[in-house]
């Protein structure tokens, strides 16, 4: 970290790594606001195939920010690791990330799930979707905008307007019909609602199966948790359900595709390890490392074409919007005002 103190130092970064390297135990320090026991085996194949150790420090996404930003210079931090675009792009505005210029990252990770700037790259996507009970979807009912149609009125389950997807599917509608059109939508959903948001999506989705509504809105990856529950009340909401992608169009006439969030990772600015953090970073978006990493929650891989198992493994196949996902975080605080005037509660 000294070395970094001063311009001097600077020149040098490029060469002390090895002589660093050689000295100290091979490590790499992750902060990671993801907690599954299936990302360990990633961990462990990692230290297995190079030697460095992970080192895991975990905590909720904002915590480990702050904790981050206090240590300032001194962070002993390599890799940021957190969920949402919107999360990723205030650490960029923070000052948290240092840009990385990888042609093999560049080449695994669509554009539109990685930042501009290459201040931090996707790992795995999620799409929020729309649900109807089976065999229930009305045949006018195919995209978010149309969750604003009267005709909803008093059925819709969705959290609150204080969640981080919900802000973040609002920040991209901005995007997509301009900030007028994405209130007057905001303003529908808001009336539709079948009762205040209460819960996470998992709970939609129990109300949906109940009959409390009959449109509810959720994550794919919450739908694959309850499927492969070990309680039997959840395998039965899961099987009572069925969702499906929005703004797909059709094949004559594409829609804009459907809203995909991603978890992410960047290399931090003051990392004491950052060429094993580079390595790190190819190997979570290996092949071997992708299905692994989508599997323990449900997610998608970020990197086309690899194989994943489980519940949503048949629905990888969707247009998403293709819309750079900063844009979740750039539009945060125009969507929350939105949220806000409508009284979207
Ligand atoms: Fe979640």
């Amino acid at each position: 970290m000294l070395r970094r103190a001063t311009l001097f130092g600077l020149a040098l970064i490029g060469a002390t790594p090895l002589l660093a390297q050689a000295a100290l135990a091979q490590e790499v320090n992750l902060y990671s606001a993801r907690h599954y026991d299936t990302d360990l085996r990633i961990y462990e194949n990692f230290t297995r195939e190079t030697g460095i150790r992970v080192n895991l420090i975990e905590g909720d996404g904002e915590q480990l920010l702050q904790r981050i930003l206090t240590e300032g210079d001194n962070s002993p931090a390599d890799l940021y690791v957190t969920v949402d675009g919107g999360r990723l792009q205030r650490a960029v505005e923070a000052g948290v990330f240092q840009p990385v210029e990888d042609a093999y990252l560049d080449s695994r990770v669509p554009a539109n799930f990685r930042d501009p700037n290459n201040l931090w790259f996707g790992l795995s996507a999620r799409a929020r979707v729309i649900f109807t009970r089976k065999g229930e979807r009305p045949d006018w009912l195919n995209d978010y905008e149309d969750l604003a149609d009267p005709r909803l009125e008093g059925e819709i389950c969705i959290r609150s307007s204080s969640s981080v997807y919900n802000i973040s599917l609002l920040a991209e509608l901005i995007e997509d019909l301009g900030a007028d059109a994405a209130e007057q939508w905001a303003a529908g959903v808001a009336r539709n609602l079948a009762r205040p948001p209460q819960g996470g999506d998992r709970d939609q989705l129990r109300a949906l199966a109940a009959g409390e509504c009959s449109v509810a809105v959720s994550n794919t990856y919450y739908w694959g948790a309850l499927a492969q529950s070990d309680n039997a009340d959840d395998r039965a909401v899961a099987d009572a359900v069925a969702f499906f992608y929005p703004n797909q169009g059709t094949e004559a006439a594409p829609g804009r595709g459907a809203h995909v969030n991603i978890s992410g990772a960047g290399v931090a600015a003051h990392a004491p390890n950052r060429d094993n953090a580079i390595r790190f970073l190819e190997y979570l978006v290996s092949d071997e490392a992708q299905a692994i990493f989508a599997d323990s929650n449900n997610e998608f891989p970020i990197v086309p074409g690899v194989q994943i198992h489980g519940p949503v493994a048949p629905y990888t196949q969707f247009r998403n919007s293709g819309v750079n996902v900063s844009i979740y975080g750039i539009n945060a605080a125009e969507a929350t005002e939105i949220f806000d005037r409508v009284g979207f509660p």
